[in-house]
């Protein structure tokens, strides 16, 4: 088997960022590796993609590129919808909202479960367009994303005949058209976290993904057709921020939701709120992770790992910020750089693959900017993993750094990338306050063996969600959202649906 054959490379040992002698853990000597162990299985892309409106595509028009991250190589030509399709899609959604939300509840969750099923059934198709359009690992997009897609259809799918449950004492109705703007982290995810309550209370959409990774969504809205969705229920249109922009300001929407950059979401807060218009924001976060020292040691840099390098760090409730008690912050510092060695950077495609590409050569700039910033402020960047990156793409190879001070730029700014910032604690009072000292409020995890300590400190955690001797674990049935500058509103769960209804 491919997966498992070892290959023989030689040992090698690499540069720090500045040039200097790195701090790596380089084995001695000989070191394994795995061979390569790409995926084979070719997927169809066509060469122009129109939009999804009213149950029918458009001719391409005013096109871009979205390229593989991984390669830098085109995959698609993708329409730049103006604020005159917008508004063709706003109408096709008003047009079918009478009849959709009309339909006997269970007759709307059978859609929603013809999705969920045909997800599952093109799943690996849809894996590896995720994987070549976003540069994220296939064993993610494979093992997490397209599962969690299927099972936020299944689960709501399950809630539509069932809303009144869901509001005891009240009458739930549909909201009507909703906006829908998602990013590119997690495309297909972000659009079954949007769409899959939407529909299953009744409600019609207008769906936008990211520019740079457009075509997973556009697959979805193929999905859609084939389960015979009625026309103009789900759209899906595509465009940069000007057609985002053009969405934020139609008159046409009674909600709109979007999960992106804070700084974007301001200006959907500000153009919803000057009409009425409801809305749910998740936006950014600089989430602290807190490892006390009656923890599994090694469990816990298990979660660090899994906190911050998962998905290259490009998730809003990365654990970005690790706060590790005093007495115990050589050790885990030490276990860290062996682990983060261990991490296979490289093609996305590869099932071997830990972290992959940088979704763009943005997010990359940026990601670089803030490792510059941190050496120029005076902490120490750990650079110990050994992979050598591939000569095209966007690469960031996953590093931490120590001797970071609370009022340093890469402890209060969030990076969006592979990078993390330690600092330690001596109390738990003073993790608390270190830990919510940030305009954020998405995400956090402890880690302690005592059960009584973990309830104390969630409570005092100003976060949406806590994770506790775990992290990045999703559920459909869990909600997820933020305080503070991380947005509002949840999403997934009865807290979810909440978002979807009207109640009278
Ligand atoms: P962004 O917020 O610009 O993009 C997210 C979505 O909003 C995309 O679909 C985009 O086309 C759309 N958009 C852009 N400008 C818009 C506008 N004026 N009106 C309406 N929609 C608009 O995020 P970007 O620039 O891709 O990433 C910048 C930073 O944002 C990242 O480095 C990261 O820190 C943060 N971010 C956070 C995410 C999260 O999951 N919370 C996801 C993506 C980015
Ligand atoms: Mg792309």
């Amino acid at each position: 088997m491919t997966d498992t054959q070892l290959a023989h490379t030689n040992g090698s040992t690499t540069l720090d960022r500045n040039g200097s002698t790195a701090d790596h853990i380089a084995p001695p000597g000989v070191r394994w590796n795995y061979a390569a162990a790409p995926e084979t299985v070719k997927v169809t892309i066509e060469p122009r993609y129109g939009h999804y409106i009213n149950g029918d595509w458009t001719k391409p028009n005013s096109t871009f590129t979205t390229e593989n991250p991984a390669t830098q190589k085109p995959l698609s030509e993708i329409s730049n919808a103006s604020a005159a399709q917008v508004d063709t899609a706003v109408k096709a959604a008003r047009a079918a909202l009478g009849p959709w939300s009309k339909l006997p509840a269970k007759e709307r969750a059978k859609y929603i479960f013809r999705i969920a099923r045909r997800i599952q059934e093109r799943s690996r198709e849809l894996a590896i367009l995720e994987t070549m359009d976003s540069g994220k690992p296939i064993k993610e997009s494979r093992d997490v994303d397209i599962p969690l897609v299927a099972q936020h259809f299944f689960y709501h799918a399950g809630w539509a005949d069932k809303l009144a449950y869901a509001f005891p004492g009240a009458t739930p109705s549909p909201i009507g058209v909703c906006g829908q703007i998602i990013p590119w982290n997690f495309p297909l995810l972000m659009a079954a976290w949007k769409l899959a309550p939407a529909l299953a209370c009744g409600n019609t959409c207008v769906l936008k993904p990211a520019e740079t990774t457009p075509l997973t969504a556009l697959r979805l809205a193929e999905i859609c057709h084939e389960v015979g969705l009625p026309k103009g229920v789900v759209n899906i249109i595509t465009g940069d921020g000007r057609t985002g922009a053009a969405m934020a300001s139609h008159p046409g929407f009674d909600k709109l939701a979007f999960t992106g950059s804070t700084e974007v979401g301001k200006k959907i807060a500000l153009a919803a709120a000057s009409r009425g218009t409801k809305l749910t924001l998740e936006l950014g976060g600089k989430s602290p992770h807190i490892i006390f020292d009656d923890a599994s040691i090694d469990q816990a840099v298990e979660g660090i790992i899994q906190g911050i390098y998962f998905n290259q760090g490009e998730v809003c409730c990365a654990g970005s910020r690790l706060f590790v008690q005093e007495n115990i912050l050589d050790q885990v510092v030490a276990k860290l750089k062996i682990r983060l060695a261990s991490l296979r950077v490289g093609d996305p495609m590869d099932k071997n693959t830990d972290v992959g590409a940088v979704n763009s050569k943005a997010q990359l700039d940026q990601i670089n900017r803030y490792i510059a910033l941190g050496q120029s402020e005076g902490a120490q960047i750990h650079d110990v993993n050994p992979s050598t990156l591939p000569s095209s793409g966007y690469w960031c190879r996953p590093c931490f750094f120590t001797g970071v001070q609370p009022s340093h730029t890469i402890a209060r700014e969030e990076i969006f990338g592979p990078v993390l910032s330690i600092l330690s604690f001596r109390t738990p009072e003073e993790a608390i306050s270190r830990a919510n000292n940030t305009p954020y409020g998405l995400a956090a995890g402890i880690w302690t063996d005592k059960g009584s300590k973990i309830f104390e400190i969630a409570r005092k955690l100003k976060a949406g969600v806590v994770w506790c001797n775990t992290y990045n674990k999703f559920d459909p049935s869990s909600p997820f959202g933020g305080f503070k500058e991380s947005g509002f509103g949840r999403e997934g769960g009865v807290q979810g649906l909440r978002a979807y209804v009207n109640l009278h």
